[in-house]
């Protein structure tokens, strides 16, 4: 059975009191559940998130980090600061970093490369922009993706591996995937590790996901066999419409 995740990225928002509010009413109002919850705050607020959550099942990740163990890296955050206060998951490859802060998949192989390095899990996200969809090519983006960023790892790295597909077009947007068609991407990125890979691979990696998933869609996204929770933006920052979410698993 592969783990089923909802995971709330909260990109640049909430001040550290903010924080505090939301994460008390996400840790008063979670519901038991078979997933893993989790939430992702900006770096600055990640140790009081952490403490915060200590006695909570809520899981707590970071947005981003750099890949190198540490040096001359002004205003970056090494896997070992995030690890010194109890951190193990990160999200990697968020298409706003790719696009506003120019991050590609060879860069991104190597943050990949660092996390799992350091026994961490990375939230890998993908996903192809408006104009590669209405052409057509937006499965040959994917796998490129897929390719140029995650499979040159050995086999093993695979279960510290959890892929975010978010279509960028679907981001902020209001405009969701149909449930079909996030089926239909998820399944072919199942195939294509498969082909990379083999199907146990394919199988056990969770594959979330992400693009303006809100309580009255994510049950139907949720339902699909190949979809296995969701990287949720906006609908993350109250605590109500998260709740709502977790509960749609
Ligand atoms: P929205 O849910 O606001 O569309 O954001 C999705 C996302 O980018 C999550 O990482």
């Amino acid at each position: 059975m592969r783990t089923q995740i909802v995971a709330g990225n909260w990109k640049m928002n909430k001040t550290l009191s903010e924080t505090e509010v939301l994460l008390s009413e996400l840790s008063a109002k979670i519901p038991d559940t078979h997933a893993q919850v989790i939430v992702a705050p900006t770096f600055i607020n990640l140790a009081a998130a952490q403490n915060h959550l200590q006695s909570s099942t809520i899981h707590v990740a970071a947005q981003n980090m750099h890949f190198a163990e540490n040096g001359a890296y002004t205003g970056e955050i090494s896997a070992d600061m995030l690890l010194d206060i109890g951190l193990d998951m990160v999200i990697l490859g968020h298409s706003e970093r790719r696009s506003l802060f120019g991050e590609d998949d060879a860069l991104l192989a190597k943050k990949v490369d660092t996390a799992i390095g350091k026994g961490m899990t990375a939230i890998f996200c993908f996903g192809e922009e408006l104009d590669e969809r209405k052409s057509g090519n937006h499965f040959s983006v994917v796998e490129n993706q897929l390719k140029q960023a995650l499979f040159h790892l050995e086999e093993k790295a695979w279960g510290q591996l959890v892929l975010a597909y978010e279509p960028v077009w679907a981001i902020g947007t209001g405009e969701t995937a149909s449930p079909d068609q996030a089926q239909e991407m998820h399944a072919f990125i199942r195939k294509t590790i498969a082909e990379a890979y083999n199907s146990s691979v394919a199988n056990n990696v969770s594959i979330l996901y992400g693009g303006s998933v809100k309580p009255g869609n994510a049950a139907e996204i949720f339902s699909k066999p190949d979809v296995d929770g969701g990287l949720i933006g906006g609908a993350s920052l109250k605590a109500d419409d998260f709740i709502a979410i977790v509960k749609a698993i």
